[in-house]
């Protein structure tokens, strides 16, 4: 048993199937190089210890056995991960956790996925505990059901795995499709975007128009199905084309908004081979598939639109023990 670790985990971009994926579909989702970082110390109390100055928790502690809707928001993911792991392996002693993250939790990067993962990991590590990444999955999965109710689980894959995944929907198939970066360019709208609200949105769409809701679903299913193949052949340029279409249909489910649009059209215009929204809309980030000989004026048409070019890689490395 160590007593003291230090686990990273990166951050996640959506490329294809969000929304559908909640349904059982398939999606496309890619690591990000900007990662958390999370150091957890054991204690001799039976307490946790959170500092995490990124959602405002500067120095908390509480039981474990804490119910999770009566913790500050920001400290949730944490204890959830710890309660998860405790009901499958006992903690032999308390914990000083501390968070540190390389971007902001407004961008929409997955900072609540990618630092439970990063407690399980640690604590597996710490109470030298075997698992593989499907075990680490699944008890991070559940951590964030807990939470928040609702969730495909493409965020937690992403963090656990890294590279850029083929997932479905809760986790029934995790297939890496690339470990390359993909020529993308990422704009923030500078709005934040609450994905549960909108999953609930699309969810209200879905009960009153049941069968052409469905029918969008499949073709986003298959979509996500020539992205892979597209990925995997390096064939930017459809891809791209299929980005717009993807993108078309999440407009038709009400997820887009003027700012998004405008970052997308002014992409498109300077020479994307396509763009679309990231993740559940609303807000949060665009993606552009670029030839790289247009990435600069890419870049320049979404600043010109009042986004934020965000300078991230993709494809990045799974969870790891940095020390
Ligand atoms: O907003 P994000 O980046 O967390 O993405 C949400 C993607 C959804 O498909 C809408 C929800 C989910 O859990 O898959």
């Amino acid at each position: 048993m160590k007593n003291k670790i230090e686990i990273s985990a990166p951050g996640k971009l959506m490329l294809f199937g969000e929304h559908a994926v909640v349904y059982g579909g398939p999606c496309i989702v890619t690591a990000v190089n900007q990662r958390m970082r999370v150091v957890v110390e054991t204690t001799k109390d039976r307490e946790i210890e959170l500092k995490a100055p990124e959602v405002g928790l500067k120095h908390f502690k509480d039981s474990v056995s804490a119910s999770l809707d009566r913790l500050p928001k920001g400290a949730r993911f944490v204890f959830s991960a710890v309660k998860n792991f405790n009901g499958r392996f006992e903690l032999l002693s308390g914990l000083r956790i501390r968070t540190n993250s390389d971007f902001s939790n407004e961008f929409g990067f997955g900072s609540s996925s990618s630092v439970t993962v990063c407690v399980a990991k640690a604590l597996s590590a710490i109470f030298d505990v075997d698992l593989d990444n499907k075990e680490l999955f699944d008890i991070c999965y559940k951590s964030v059901l807990d939470v928040q109710g609702v969730g495909s689980g493409f965020d937690i894959a992403a963090a656990v795995w890294g590279g850029t995944l083929y997932f479905v929907g809760g986790g029934k198939k995790i297939a890496q499709v690339s470990k390359k970066e993909l020529p993308l360019v990422v704009g923030y709208t500078g709005i934040k975007a609450d994905t549960a609200t909108l999953v609930k949105e699309v969810a209200f769409l879905k009960k009153s128009k049941p069968r052409i809701v469905s029918s969008i679903f499949r073709t986003i299913d298959f979509i996500v199905g020539d992205a892979r193949r597209l990925i995997v052949n390096g064939n930017f340029k459809r891809l791209g084309e299929l980005a717009n279409i993807n993108q078309g249909l999440l407009d038709s489910l009400g997820v887009n908004t003027t700012k998004l649009s405008n970052l997308i059209i002014a992409a498109k215009d300077a020479g994307a081979y396509g763009a679309k929204l990231s993740g559940a809309g609303g807000g949060d980030c665009m993606i552009a598939f670029v030839p790289e000989r247009k990435r600069k004026f890419v870049e320049k048409a979404i600043e010109k639109a009042g986004g934020k070019v965000i300078s991230v890689k993709n494809g990045a490395e799974g969870v790891r023990i940095e020390k």
